[in-house]
């Protein structure tokens, strides 16, 4: 059922005049900005498959039709509340969780809100320009579905900022939509989010990777004690699995490709020549985006991972998993840090302190379990010898105590000379990106017709049939 509101919700807007007032302000704005940044060339002239989320029930959250982008109905949707639910960690665990927002962590709650906010806009403008190069339509629709609900989240956290934080929290909603991924004067927050996604190897490994790591920041909000943000990121995380799917599968059916190419090159050619991608190739995009997701999760070290999990604003991810007491007061844990002279040494530190640390374990091990699946269900399954693999941590990093210093993705340290010699072994050099913009200069836009780069999927969306017109052009 599709709601007649301005603004489809469940939270009864039309209960709060004001509130409705401002988000209804608001909406012209983030339609200009949908229009202006959102995917070029397909905003008037096509319609797009998509679901919209109408509601949060667990059997049918999700409507199925065809719609023109500009005009999805872009919702405002919290989980159900949880009878008498109580802070699960941290100083006050056990408490009754906050309807709202407490004074003494109005500034920290509203920073967390913004920065993951405007992690939801950056990445439908750093897409933009994929339409026009798509390897199948099946693949189009499934980029726009990611940016249509890239834009609900927005709303899900600009609803926050707005229904908790004043004046800062409407000035904070409309600066979201000012600052513009890539922009030298008025960057997005997060350095990944400023990294252009031009070429549908860099959108699959950025939905693999990044797109996790917004899981995991999800999953950890999802455990606050601010209980509208916890209800919130909750929903959020359902729609967030299908954008990891499309980053999973995506790779997959490229290296499904690969293997089918050479094969057929009987094991000696050249894919490239084939007009596929090669695997090590593959591995480069799988460095690069795993590499800057992991400095998404901050220092190993920090003051503010402590004052967040202390104060009950975010906890780790999956929390009830831990066997711990869930306040960690006196735990430790052991990190592996730098001295001043740049040696490698094992360090034990506070655990509220590491819990940036804390939750890129939980993350790592999350992408693992993807990288696994390439490896049996693709690569051993056409009896390849190659293995994809996660760099080491130290790899390719600007945030945290291996910022500034070079290691291969092994973990060996590099000189300054070596790292600049030898780097694009292992990061997309500018050769390999004009290779890949070469290979999808041409989009393809018949149904059921895939680039030759790139398997069909096992199954179409919404079981429909792979050749189902998912993208339709309105004469
Ligand atoms: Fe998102
Ligand atoms: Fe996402």
């Amino acid at each position: 059922m599709i709601s007649s509101e301005r603004i489809p919700n469940n939270v009864n807007l039309a209960g709060n005049k004001r509130l409705q007032r401002a988000l209804e302000h608001w909406q012209p704005a983030y339609l200009d900005w949908w229009r202006d940044m959102g995917p070029q060339g397909f905003q008037d002239h096509h319609q797009v498959y998509l679901r919209t989320a109408v509601s949060v029930d667990a059997a049918g959250w999700a409507h199925f039709d065809y719609v023109k982008l500009p005009e999805y109905r872009w919702g405002i949707f919290l989980a159900e509340p949880t009878h008498d639910r109580r802070i699960g960690f941290g100083d006050f665990k056990g408490e009754p969780v906050w309807q709202e927002v407490p004074g003494e962590f109005r500034n920290q709650l509203r920073r967390l809100i913004v920065v993951q906010g405007d992690t939801e806009p950056a990445s439908v403008e750093q897409q933009r320009q994929l339409g026009a190069h798509c390897p199948s339509l099946y693949d189009l629709r499934n980029l726009f579905q990611v940016n249509v609900e890239e834009g609900r989240h927005l709303w899900a956290m600009v609803y926050l900022l707005h229904s908790y934080f004043g004046r800062d929290g409407r000035e904070e909603a409309e600066a979201l939509l000012e600052r513009r991924s890539g922009n030298s004067d008025t960057p997005r927050m997060l350095e990944a989010f400023n990294e252009p996604i031009d070429t549908w190897l860099d959108f699959f490994a950025f939905t693999m990777f990044t797109d996790r790591d917004g899981k995991s920041q999800l999953l950890s909000l999802s455990e606050s004690s601010l209980d509208p943000l916890s209800r919130t990121t909750r929903f959020m995380l359902t729609e967030e699995a299908h954008h990891m799917f499309v980053g999973e599968t995506g790779i997959s059916r490229i290296l499904e490709r690969s293997c089918q190419l050479l094969k057929e090159a009987g094991f000696s050619g050249d894919v490239r020549k084939l007009g596929g991608i090669d695997i090590p190739l593959v591995q480069k995009f799988v460095n690069f985006w795993f590499s800057q997701s992991l400095d998404l999760h901050g220092s190993e070290v920090s003051s503010n991972a402590a004052a967040y999990f202390s104060n009950g604003l975010k906890g780790r991810a999956e929390e009830d998993k831990y066997d711990d007491d869930h306040v960690l007061a006196a735990n430790m844990y052991l990190l592996d840090m730098m001295d001043d002279s740049g040696r490698l040494i094992r360090q034990e530190v506070p655990m509220r302190n590491a819990l940036n640390e804390v939750l890129r374990d939980w993350y790592v091990g999350d992408c693992q379990a993807g990288v696994d699946r390439w490896n049996k269900r693709v690569l051993e399954a056409h009896g390849m010898s190659d293995r994809m693999a996660l760099p080491s941590r130290k790899f390719n990093r600007k945030v945290g105590v291996y910022a500034g210093k070079h290691f291969d993705p092994w973990g060996h340290p590099l000189t300054q000379e070596e790292w600049d010699r030898r780097k694009h072994e292992w990061l997309p050099s500018p050769e390999d990106k004009a290779f890949l913009h070469s290979i999808q200069a041409a989009p393809v836009y018949k149904p059921g017709q895939f680039a030759n780069y790139i398997a069909p999927p096992a199954r179409g969306i919404n079981r429909l049939p792979i050749d189902f017109e998912y993208v339709r052009t309105e004469l």
